[in-house]
C-alpha cells in the first residue's frame, strides 16, 4: 500500500528546500509569473518576519513534493513601535499556493489551504488576505487564472477591488512635456546621504508600510539614486518614487516578473505630501522616474499594484496583469464546541 500524503511546516531547525519549491513554482504558475532564486529569497529569508515554519509543504510517500503554501505574518513590529504598523496585527497571507499540474483537482489545494488557516489562526490572524503582504509575491488573486479565482472563492474568500499591474514604453514624448507642466515644484533624483531625510518625510507623510518598505529597500542595498523625489519652493521633499533597474540589489515589485527582460525597469510606489496634490506633481514625479530608467538605457516599465489606470494611463500605461483582493475573516471557534 502507498504511503499517504504528508502536509506540514518546515520544522524548526530544518533548512528550506529552495530548490524544489522553485521547480514546482515554476511548473505550477504561468509564464507570467516565473520566479527565480534572488527573488524567492528576497521576499522569504530576507524579509524580517519571515519563518521556515511559514511554508506548509506536501510530499507523497516517497518524498516528491506535491504542493506548497507560503503564508505571512507581519512580525517586525517590536523593531519598529508608533510607526503605525500595529494595524497589520491580526492580519494573515497566503502569499502563494500552488499544487503540481499532475495533482490537481483531488482536494490537495484546499487541505494546503486548510492547513494555512489554521497555522495563521495560531499565530494571532483573525483576517486572512490572499497576497498583500509586506514583501508580497501578488496584490491579490491573478484573475486571468479561472482555477486560482474559483479556489478562493469556493474556499469562502470573498472577492473585492481589481488591482493592475500597468506595462508603458518609457517615451519622451510622453514624460518630457509632463517634467514642465508646474512651476511650483521640481523632480530630481535623490543623492547619496539624503536617506534620513527622506525617510523623516514617510514618517511624516505615509507612516505605516511605505515607510517600512523604503527603510528595507535602503537597508539591504536599495539606492536613493533610484528614487525620484518631489522638491518645493523651500528645498523641502514633497513626495517621492520608487524605481527599479535589472539588476539592482533589491528586485523591486514592478520587475518581479520580469528576470526575462533585461531592458524593462520597474515604477512605484509613489506618494504626495497633501500640500503637494492638485499641482501636476504626482504625474510629474512619475515621469520623473520614467526618465531616470530612459537614461540608463532602459525601453519599457511596468507600475505594479494600482487601481489608478487612468492616471497612469496619460503616461502610456495600460493594464498587463489585473488581480482581484480576497479576504475572509476567521470565525474562531467557540470553547467546546467540538468537545462533545
Ligand atoms: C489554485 C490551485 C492551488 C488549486 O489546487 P487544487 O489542488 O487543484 O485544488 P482543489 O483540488 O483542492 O480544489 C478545490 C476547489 O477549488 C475549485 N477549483 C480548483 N481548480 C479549479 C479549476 N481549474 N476550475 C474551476 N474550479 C476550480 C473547485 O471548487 C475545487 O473543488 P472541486 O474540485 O470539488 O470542484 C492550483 O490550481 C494551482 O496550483 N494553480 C497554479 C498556482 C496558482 O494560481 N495559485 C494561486 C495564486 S497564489
Amino acid at each position: 500500500m502507498s504511503k499517504p500524503i504528508q502536509i506540514g511546516p518546515v520544522q524548526a531547525g530544518m533548512s528550506v528546500p529552495d530548490r524544489e519549491i522553485i521547480a514546482l513554482w515554476k511548473r505550477s504558475f504561468g509564464p507570467e509569473f516565473q520566479l527565480d532564486e534572488a527573488l524567492w529569497q528576497q521576499n522569504t529569508a530576507k524579509d524580517p518576519s519571515f519563518l521556515p515554519s511559514d511554508i506548509i509543504l506536501a510530499r507523497d510517500g516517497s518524498g516528491t513534493l506535491l504542493g506548497f503554501v507560503v503564508v505571512k505574518i507581519f512580525r517586525d513590529l517590536l523593531n519598529h513601535p508608533g510607526e503605525k504598523l500595529e494595524r497589520y496585527a491580526g492580519f494573515g497571507y497566503i502569499a502563494a499556493i500552488a499544487v503540481s499540474p499532475e495533482q490537481r483537482r483531488k482536494g490537495l489545494g484546499r487541505e494546503l489551504l486548510a492547513q494555512a488557516e489554521t497555522y495563521l489562526a495560531d499565530n494571532g490572524a483573525t483576517t486572512l488576505y490572499v497576497g498583500e503582504s509586506f514583501r508580497h509575491f501578488f496584490p491579490g488573486v491573478p484573475v486571468h487564472n479561472r482555477a486560482a479565482v474559483e479556489f478562493f472563492a469556493g474556499s469562502g474568500y470573498e472577492l473585492g477591488t481589481l488591482e493592475s499591474d500597468l506595462d508603458g514604453p518609457l517615451d519622451p514624448a510622453f514624460f518630457e512635456p509632463v517634467l514642465k507642466a508646474s512651476n511650483k515644484v521640481t523632480y530630481r533624483q535623490g543623492l547619496p546621504g539624503e536617506e534620513a531625510a527622506l525617510l523623516s518625510f514617510l514618517s511624516r507623510t505615509f507612516p505605516g508600510r511605505w515607510h517600512y518598505d523604503t527603510r528595507l529597500f535602503l537597508e539591504q542595498g536599495g539606492s536613493i539614486e533610484d528614487v525620484s523625489l518631489v522638491i518645493d519652493l523651500q528645498d523641502q521633499i514633497q513626495g517621492f518614487l520608487l524605481s527599479y533597474k535589472p539588476g539592482d540589489k533589491v528586485i523591486g515589485p514592478g520587475r518581479y516578473w520580469l528576470n526575462e527582460k533585461p531592458d524593462w525597469g520597474g515604477i512605484g510606489p509613489l506618494g504626495l505630501n497633501k500640500d503637494a496634490r492638485g499641482l501636476g506633481a504626482g504625474l510629474g514625479v512619475v515621469a520623473a522616474g520614467m526618465q531616470h530608467l530612459y537614461r540608463h538605457g532602459l525601453k519599457s516599465a511596468r507600475i505594479d499594484w494600482t487601481t489608478l489606470v487612468d492616471f497612469y494611463g496619460k503616461l502610456g500605461f495600460k493594464p498587463a496583469l489585473t488581480y482581484q483582493r480576497a479576504t475572509r475573516p476567521i470565525i474562531s471557534k467557540v470553547k467546546g464546541e467540538d468537545d462533545v
